[in-house]
């Protein structure tokens, strides 16, 4: 497999992701709310979690209009948790995704709205109506599974927890032990679920599963060590937000526990982790799953 090849494929994701979000986030919602999630969601960001998603699914054959809607449901939490986390009461931040943020742009009730319907949205666009086509339908089981993981990443013992932990300890050095924690919550969970999402769309084998586990969880705390660094080393525009603010806010991070080299290693042998893990879980094709963990640590924005 070739750089290229991968390239062909993830930008083939991507259209079809692109295409189904066009479609559904709705562009009609009352007083300009809709205008708000349209522009939260489209056209912007690396989409990594939606790529992790597919590529899981690849690896387990698993159902394509599952995963792809699998796929669009946890890009809009995402997007959700991302116009929260740039409101005044959060990280007040004016940029994102090369963009004013949301609330810059349509003022903070508007973005607030704005993110609370996305996340409602991503549930919608798991339990869709039952088709005229049964072959188009997603087998109800499979409906919940999906929400399960998703909330789950979502909540209290994800994402929002996360999020609680990030602001409570502004100005608080965090051990090793509970900047982990905060960061598996906040971020990593959200990239675990993608991973599982696209798993549970197709047949595994609880030792395959929990293989995927282990790469989700490494991944995911790798992906947001690697966001600490980016803070610090990249510029503003590289990055599509404001550059710097982990120090100027005082938030505890992995570069302020262990400086920026160590916290770069550290971000490497967790990549080392997920690949191990995908080498145990004997799926047939894993090629995917393993090049976006290079890009987890690899990228430069
Ligand atoms: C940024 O996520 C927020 C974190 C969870 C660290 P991404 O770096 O994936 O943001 P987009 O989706 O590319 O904008
Ligand atoms: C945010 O972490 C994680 C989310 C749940 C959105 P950060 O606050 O570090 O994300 P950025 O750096 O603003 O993208
Ligand atoms: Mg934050
Ligand atoms: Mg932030
Ligand atoms: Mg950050």
């Amino acid at each position: 497999m070739t750089a290229a090849d991968f390239d062909a494929w993830a930008g083939a994701q991507l259209a079809a992701v692109e295409d189904c979000l066009g479609q559904w986030v709705p562009a009609d919602a009352p007083a300009h709310l809709g205008t708000a999630m349209r522009y939260a969601v489209l056209d912007g960001g690396k989409r990594l979690r939606p790529l992790l998603t597919l590529a899981a699914a690849h690896a387990v054959g698993g159902l394509r209009i599952a995963s792809l809607r699998a796929a669009c449901a946890v890009e809009l939490i995402h997007a959700y948790s991302l116009v929260h986390d740039d409101m005044p009461c959060m990280d007040n931040d004016v940029l994102r995704r090369g963009k004013p943020t949301v609330h810059v742009k349509f003022g903070e009730a508007p973005a607030m709205l704005a993110g609370d319907a996305m996340q409602a949205l991503a549930f919608e666009v798991l339990t869709p109506d039952a088709p005229s086509n049964p072959e188009a339908t997603v087998p109800a089981a499979l409906q919940a599974k999906l929400c399960g993981l998703l909330a789950r990443a979502a909540g209290h013992a994800g994402m929002a927890g996360g999020q609680a932990i990030d602001l409570a300890s502004v100005g608080r050095p965090l051990d090793e032990q509970s900047l982990r924690d905060m960061h598996h919550r906040k971020t990593g969970a959200l990239l675990r679920a993608s991973v599982m999402m696209g798993a549970a769309c197709g047949d595994v084998d609880a030792a395959a599963w929990s293989a995927l586990e282990v790469y989700g969880n490494s991944i995911g705390l790798a992906f947001q060590v690697i966001d600490d660094v980016l803070d610090v080393t990249q510029a503003s525009d590289k990055l599509g937000k404001t550059a710097g603010k982990d120090v100027d806010a005082n938030k505890p991070t992995y570069v302020s526990l262990m400086g920026l080299d160590a916290a770069r290693r550290h971000a490497f042998e967790l990549r080392d982790q997920a690949h191990s893990a995908l080498a145990r879980s004997a799926l047939r094709d894993t090629v995917w799953l393993g090049l976006l963990a290079d890009k987890v640590v690899e990228r430069d924005r």
